[in-house]
């Protein structure tokens, strides 16, 4: 135990906030393993706290590791060993652990005014103004939340108000919190008995995916047909609901799906569907947005301006706060909905907001995403050509994922290896949070080349151990 607090100490000593280097000296020797991981401590703490807290994520449940701290791109577990942090919590602390500017900033206002209900402060000005000045298209009609479900929610009810219509259309295994209305734009209780109170509500529905990987439907050449897409969406649109169609839902890149990016031309096509028929473009930017791949919004990419956005997890690194947006000519209809909540806005969150979007600005994050993406997309397309297990590769940015199947032909997909290559990275140092068959990675935002290379070598030297052991190699 001193030697942990000593070497927090240390860490914060020694990484004092001069560059955007700030991380670099305490991330050499990573990963250090003083134990085997998890250990002993670590398994001790995972059974206390698991005799009473319930209904922990698989992820925690196939590695019980207990975290002490974390300081940039590294995070130590109460054993000692020091991991390389290849997922930013769940694509949360996107821009470190404990950034110094963003913890001074939540600090300054933790002893000076920590809640005032809605009411305007001095950092809920700036925080205004700056993010009117970074998004797009008039994107600034905004409302503070401290949860992406929340905002979620009130996305729906803002969609509902600016359309005066009641119906929404989302994509298959997309995911947008677990409430009853952003439930109810997903998939989540597939083939459980009871949905125990989250199943979908009425005028909620789903129509497929398109996934570049998996088309259902493709031209000749086999790749995937985004027009027979557009023409299904139509035609259930007129068919399949009562025409009452007031948001169509969809997150620009399917992250817990897999970081499943659609085909180039899909947006720009959507939107058009959606104003041909008077139908809202909801983004959920909860996980894709706020840097992750290289542009404020994902949506960006493909030069689309959505009518109302989301954004969570990375918008405060770690604090709780979220967002909703929507077209300035809009924003009328966020006094119809009854907007405000308890905690949105408050100052401390503000703050972190703020914190997080000047240190984007000031460290070049977003270049530095899209320079270090090319990095990791040429090494994955190499990694699919050498390794018979890896089906897929996908991402932008720091939004990355690859797919594992049994074989590149059937597509099947490879659950256990999934299992195994994700167990197999942790023990070697890589704190990281793949799902099933897709191992997805979001690496912190500040994240450089070097480390970049040494997450991706102790992936693939796993994904190797696998094949191995199951005979393709
Ligand atoms: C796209 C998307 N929307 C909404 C949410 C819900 O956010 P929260 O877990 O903060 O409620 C998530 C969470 O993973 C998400 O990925």
């Amino acid at each position: 135990m001193i030697f942990l607090r000593l070497s927090i100490i240390y860490e914060h000593f020694n990484n004092t906030y001069m560059s955007k280097d700030w991380w670099k000296n305490s991330a050499e020797g990573t990963p250090k393993l003083v134990t085997e991981a998890p250990g002993p401590k670590s398994r001790t703490m995972h059974e206390n706290t698991s005799k009473y807290m319930k209904g922990l994520s698989s992820q925690v449940k196939l590695f019980p590791v207990c975290f002490d701290h974390g300081y940039g791109i590294t995070l130590t577990d109460v054993d000692g060993n020091k991991y390389l942090d290849f997922s930013s919590g769940i694509y949360v602390t996107s821009l470190g652990h404990c950034h110094p500017k963003i913890s001074e900033a939540i600090s300054f206002w933790s002893k000076k005014l920590m809640n005032i209900h809605d009411f305007t402060t001095p950092v809920k000005e700036k925080l205004m103004e700056k993010m009117a000045s970074i998004l797009p298209g008039k994107l600034n009609a905004i409302q503070l939340y401290s949860d992406g479900t929340t905002a979620v929610e009130a996305a729906i009810r803002a969609a509902r108000a600016i359309s005066n219509k009641h119906e929404f259309v989302s994509v298959y295994r997309d995911f947008h919190g677990k409430t009853m209305a952003s439930v109810s734009c997903a998939q989540m209780y597939r083939g459980q008995t009871h949905s125990y109170g989250a199943t979908r509500a009425p005028g909620f529905y789903m129509v497929p995916h398109p996934n570049p990987y998996r088309p259902l439907w493709t031209r000749t050449d086999g790749t995937i047909d985004t027009d027979a897409y557009i023409d299904f969406y139509e035609n259930f649109i007129l068919e399949g609901t009562v025409g009452n169609v007031a948001a169509f839902v969809m997150e620009p890149v399917q992250g817990w799906g897999g970081s499943i990016f659609p085909p180039e031309d899909f947006f720009p096509k959507l939107k058009k569907l959606c104003e041909k028929y008077k139908i809202l473009l909801y983004d959920d930017e909860v996980l894709a947005g706020m840097g992750r791949t290289g542009e404020w919004l994902a949506m960006s990419h493909w030069d689309v301006v959505p009518d109302i956005v989301t954004f969570g997890k990375s918008f405060g690194n770690g604090f709780p706060v979220t967002a909703m947006v929507v077209k300035e000519e809009n924003g009328e209809a966020l006094e119809k909905i009854s907007a405000s909540s308890s905690y949105g806005g408050n100052p401390m969150a503000c703050a972190a907001a703020l914190a997080c979007i000047e240190v984007i600005e000031e460290e070049d994050i977003l270049n530095n995403v899209r320079e270090v993406g090319q990095y990791f997309a040429k090494r994955m397309a190499k990694m699919k050509e050498e390794h018979p297990i890896i089906g897929d590769v996908k991402g932008k940015g720091f939004l990355l994922g690859i797919e594992l199947v049994k074989d590149k032909s059937t597509k099947e997909p490879f659950d256990k290896a999934g299992v195994l290559v994700y167990q197999k990275a942790f023990r070697k140092g890589l704190a990281w949070i793949p799902a099933g068959h897709i191992l997805r990675m979001s690496p912190p935002l500040i994240m450089d080349e070097k480390y970049a290379a040494m997450g991706l070598d102790m992936i693939e030297e796993s994904i190797l151990e696998v094949e191995k052991e199951y005979g393709y190699k």
